[in-house]
């Protein structure tokens, strides 16, 4: 999977983002504490967390949804704090397109798919010409698997697939860079997921896209990410190749929520034992020490420099002995 990437440019960098909601107040919020990763151009980064972890929180501060307490967030290089005005704004909302968990509320009822399609078309002023407009939704409607008859009909006539299917085609719509699905697929049937994350795939390589895949359970993440992130509490707490995190997790958390994941077979799905992380277990001391360190080429761990020679030879013995969570 990771060899489809051939060059390494970093299109996404994250340096110690955080974001509180109220910041200073009775009811603050720490959403996200300290997260740092770069996503490179052309990969899918899977960002993995449970509920409350600060995912959402992360991809609606990366599309420039409201200002970040700290650190800093950097797309094709450019801080994203210091785009101003209309033009500049527009041109990022056209390269970063987002695609949301819940395809019926993501969509206006009452307009047609074809205005829903379209009306992104409309905004960055592209396809100006209605006739030649209309083509291109349709175009755009055949490109997601649906057929150009779903142009005059509303969101509610669909299925939660074929809503997202349409959350999709108005998101390809303005010929983005860079797509941030989150959780677009947890709403949907777990047939209908397998559908979607191979069209997100498809799309991808037809596109050149790169793409954030933001879910909160390391089953299907497996099949679309080239790299993972996994959060908790609003930090990030490691980060590696994907084959190499199924193979070898070192977080105490990233096995934890990888022993949650039922296996398909029955003799496995017996004796699977699931682990609860329990945060205390670290009990860091000295903070100064303590925050993401590469224990290994592209394996991070959010750690205490103390502990890094403990997960280097916890790698190495998981690396020898194989796939675990196949
Ligand atoms: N606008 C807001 N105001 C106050 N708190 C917020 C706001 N948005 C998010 N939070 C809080 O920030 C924390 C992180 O939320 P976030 O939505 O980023 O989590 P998530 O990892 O996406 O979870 P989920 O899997 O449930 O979608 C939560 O405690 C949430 O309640
Ligand atoms: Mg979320």
């Amino acid at each position: 999977m990771a060899a489809e990437v051939k060059e390494k440019n970093t299109i996404v960098e994250i340096h110690g983002y955080k974001k509180y909601f109220n910041e200073g107040k009775k009811n603050e919020v720490q959403a996200v504490k300290d997260v740092s990763f770069n996503i490179y151009e052309g990969e899918t980064f899977g960002l993995v967390g449970e509920s409350g972890s600060g995912k959402s929180t992360t991809g609606r501060s990366l599309i420039k949804l409201g200002d970040i307490t700290g650190g800093q967030i950097l797309y094709k290089g450019k801080d994203i704090s210091k785009i101003s005005g209309r033009k500049q704004l527009l041109d990022f909302r056209k390269s970063m397109q987002m695609i949301f968990q819940d395809p019926y509320a993501s969509l206006n009822p009452r307009i047609t798919v074809k205005d829903i399609v379209g009306g992104a078309l409309k905004v960055h002023g592209l396809y100006k010409d209605s006739k030649k407009r209309t083509e291109r939704v349709y175009e755009l409607l055949e490109a997601v698997g649906l057929s150009k008859e779903f142009a005059n009909r509303y969101p509610k006539e669909f299925s939660g697939g074929q809503c997202q299917r349409v959350g999709i085609a108005r998101a390809l719509a303005v010929e983005p860079d860079f797509i941030i699905a989150d959780e677009a697929i947890s709403a949907l049937d777990v047939s209908i997921q397998a559908q979607v994350v191979n069209l997100l795939k498809d799309l991808k390589k037809e596109n050149n896209l790169t793409y954030l895949f933001i879910a909160h359970d390391l089953s299907m993440v497996k099949y679309i990410s080239d790299r993972i992130g996994v959060m908790n509490s609003g930090r990030m707490l490691e980060v590696a190749e994907a084959d190499e995190l199924y193979q070898a997790p070192l977080h105490p958390y990233t096995e934890s929520l990888l022993s949650a994941i039922p296996t398909p077979d029955p003799e496995n799905e017996r004796t699977r034992v699931r682990t609860e992380y329990d945060p205390e277990y670290h009990n860091y001391k000295d903070l100064t020490k303590v925050g993401l360190h590469e224990i290994a080429p592209e394996h991070f761990i959010y750690c205490h420099e103390d502990e890094i020679e403990l997960y280097q030879k916890k790698r190495e013995r998981l690396m020898r002995e194989g796939q675990k969570y196949a």
